[in-house]
């Protein structure tokens, strides 16, 4: 066992510039997976790290045990956090969300609280694509601090495949992705990702992702054939185990992952106010740009 989390330490976590996609149904322990992957690189990267939050489970309470946080809020939002233990957090107020990718702190976990405030569909592809533009624009600018890790559970939701996205617009964004996320991770920029269904996300784009770690269920295509002959092992992992793929497609023994506290019973997290479309509208990217 050593020798498997020996040889992920060295040749993914202590090496910047990677992608890996942690696949397996809902329940399977993704989420549990991502807290493990951070602890991870916590001790072993110098990484900048950002965290997507989802908001599903109050998951800033669990990353609030790991390392200082940076919250990163949609200016007139906000995210209040009560608990019994002391937290140290840090609010960063985001007035244009082209910038969202300047304002990281390279000492605190970074965590970008958006999906909670956003309930209509259309504004959740615009703001996709926001985002995901102007990381790769400033990236291409040498304007981010790296290496820099991208935490971001369920990744379908960024680049679906066809019939996967809420909108054929959200399709379409996820060319963005496609087109640019080799040369995300030539720049010292990575994702850490999940999905519950390797086919959920754009071909193009789940690809480009050289490690691959397996939970209970997860179930590959054709387009990797020597993944899929073992999807009946995958079928019987259970919660707090999981396979790791190596990049030369090499697999390991069964691993078993420890269990992180559910942000849940630390605490809870309240989210203050909708995002409106305004909010989008504020600035364009050349805006920002000309005054760069
Ligand atoms: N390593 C583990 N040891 C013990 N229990 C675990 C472990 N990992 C996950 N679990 C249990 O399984 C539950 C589901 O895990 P998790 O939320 O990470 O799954 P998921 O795949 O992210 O699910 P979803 O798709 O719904 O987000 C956890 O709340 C926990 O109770
Ligand atoms: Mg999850």
């Amino acid at each position: 066992m050593e020798g498997w989390i020996g040889r992920f330490t060295k040749e993914f976590l202590k090496r910047s510039g990677e992608h890996l996609i942690e696949v397996g149904i809902t329940g399977s322990g993704k989420t549990q997976g991502l807290y493990w992957i951070l602890e991870g690189l916590i001790h072993h990267s110098k990484d900048t790290i950002v965290w997507f939050d989802s908001g599903k489970s109050s998951e800033i309470l669990t990353l609030s045990t790991m390392k200082e946080l940076n919250l990163l809020i949609p200016e007139g939002l906000d995210v209040e956090i009560e608990s019994e233990r002391e937290i140290d957090v840090s609010k960063t107020y985001i007035g244009d969300l082209n910038e969202i990718w300047m304002r990281l702190d390279e000492n605190r976990i970074n965590v970008i609280t958006i999906w909670s405030f956003i309930l209509d569909p259309v504004i959740f592809t615009e703001v996709v694509a926001k985002i995901f533009t102007s990381l790769i624009r400033y990236a291409h600018e040498y304007r981010i601090k790296t290496p820099l890790t991208i935490f971001y559970d369920e990744f379908h939701t960024v680049a679906p495949a066809r019939g996967h996205g809420l909108s054929e617009k959200h399709y379409r964004y996820g060319s963005v992705v496609q087109l640019n996320i080799e040369r995300l991770r030539s720049l010292k920029i990575r994702f850490v990702a999940t999905t519950q269904g390797w086919t959920k996300i754009k071909k193009g784009v789940r690809d480009c992702f050289n490690w691959i770690i397996c939970r209970r269920g997860a179930s590959f295509s054709s387009d990797q054939p020597k993944l899929q002959r073992f999807n009946p092992l995958f079928e019987k992992l259970k919660t707090d185990e999981c396979i790791i793929v190596y990049p030369t497609k090499l697999f390991s023994d069964i691993i078993k992952l420890p269990r992180y506290d559910d942000g849940e019973s630390l605490g809870r997290v309240r989210y203050k106010g909708v995002f409106e479309h305004s909010l989008l509208e504020e600035e364009s990217l050349n805006g920002v740009k000309s005054r760069g």
